[in-house]
C-alpha cells in the first residue's frame, strides 16, 4: 500500500473514538519494528521523523524506508515530519515524499505562529500533504516550576480556538502537562484543560511527550479527544537497553545483526503495547 495522510487516519480515529500511534524513527530497525507491530495489531500507524532524524539518516533514506514499510504491510502507514521548525526543511519534506508535516511555532509569539503555520498549510495543501501545528509549550513538570508558571506554558483553550479558526490547520498539538523525554515522576495531566480545548476546537488533538504517561491517563486523554499520540523515548529505551544486554551477553560476537535483531524485537513489543492502549488495534 502507498503511504497515506495523517489527516485520513485521524478522521477515521475521530469517528472510531481511538488514537493513532505516532512513533519516531531514526533508522531502518525502528521503521521495521513500527511497521511489524502495526501489521501484527492490524492497526493504522504514523511513522514520524524529526529534523534531527532527517539530519542523521537523510531525507531520501527516511522516505525510502517508509515507502518500503508501507509496501510490506497491509495496514495504512503515514509519514509525518515531527517538530518542523525550519520552513526550508518543512518544504523539502512536502516535496520529498512525506504525507504530513508538523510546523512547530510554539516558541514564537501567537501571531507569528499563526502566520508561519498558514504559510506551511498553503504549500502543504497544494501538495495533498496534511498538517499539524502546536500551541503552548511542553515541559514544566520539573519540581522547581511553580503552578502559575506551569499554567502559563499550557495551551489556552480560547487561544486554541482562535488559532485553529485563523489557520485552518488539520490537527493541533497541545500542552496539558506532558514533557518530552523520560519523566522523573509520572506527569499530572490537566484533563479539565483538555476537555475545554476539545469543546472549542473541532479538529483532532495531538499529545506529545507521551512516553512514560501511565496507560490509564492515556486512555482518559483519548476518551476526551486526543487522536494522535507521540512516542519516541520508550522506543529508544527498549532499543538501547536490549542492545546493551546483547553486547554484554555476546562480547565476542562480530555480527551486528545478532545485536540489532533482538533490539528490533524489543521495539516491536513496545509499539504493540502502545497500540493496544490507544485502541487502534484491529482498526485497519
Ligand atoms: O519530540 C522530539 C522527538 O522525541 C524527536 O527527538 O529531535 O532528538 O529526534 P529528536
Ligand atoms: P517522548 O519522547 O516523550 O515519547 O515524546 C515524543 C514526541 O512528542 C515526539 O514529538
Ligand atoms: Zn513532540
Amino acid at each position: 500500500m502507498a503511504l497515506v495522510t495523517v489527516k485520513a487516519l485521524l478522521e477515521a480515529a475521530e469517528k472510531g473514538k481511538y488514537a493513532v500511534g505516532a512513533f519516531n524513527c531514526n533508522n531502518m530497525e525502528i521503521v521495521q519494528a513500527i511497521a511489524e507491530a502495526a501489521e501484527l495489531e492490524r492497526a493504522p500507524v504514523i511513522i514520524q521523523a524529526s529534523q534531527g532524524a532527517i539530519k542523521y539518516a537523510g531525507l531520501d533514506y527516511v522516505v525510502a524506508l517508509c515507502n518500503s514499510a508501507a509496501k510490506n504491510v497491509t495496514v495504512p502507514i503515514a509519514l509525518h515530519l515531527d517538530h518542523g521548525t525550519d520552513l526550508e526543511q518543512v518544504i523539502k519534506c512536502i516535496t520529498g515524499g512525506f504525507t504530513s508535516v508538523m510546523y512547530d511555532g510554539s516558541s514564537k509569539p501567537f501571531e507569528e505562529n499563526v502566520a508561519m503555520t498558514k504559510k506551511v498549510i498553503e504549500i502543504a495543501r497544494a501538495a495533498g500533504v496534511s498538517t499539524e501545528a502546536e500551541l503552548g509549550k511542553l515541559g514544566g513538570i520539573e519540581e522547581h516550576i511553580n503552578v502559575s508558571a506551569r499554567d502559563a506554558m499550557m495551551t489556552n483553550p480560547e487561544e486554541a480556538k482562535r488559532f485553529v479558526a485563523e489557520t485552518g490547520v488539520d490537527s493541533l498539538a497541545v500542552a496539558i502537562g506532558t514533557a518530552h523525554g523520560p519523566y522523573k515522576l509520572p506527569p499530572k495531566l490537566d484533563f479539565e484543560r483538555l476537555e475545554k480545548i476539545k469543546a472549542l476546537v473541532p479538529i483532532p488533538i495531538v499529545l506529545h511527550g507521551s512516553s512514560g504517561v501511565p496507560g490509564d491517563d492515556l486512555k482518559k486523554a483519548i476518551a476526551l479527544g486526543v487522536r494522535k499520540v507521540n512516542i519516541d523515548t520508550n522506543i529508544r529505551q527498549a532499543f538501547l537497553a536490549t542492545l546493551r544486554e546483547e553486547l554484554a551477553k555476546q562480547p565476542d560476537e562480530i555480527d551486528p545483526r545478532k545485536m540489532l535483531g533482538p533490539a528490533r524485537q524489543a521495539m516491536v513489543e513496545v509499539v504493540r503495547e502502545k497500540i493496544r492502549i490507544f485502541g487502534s488495534n484491529g482498526k485497519a
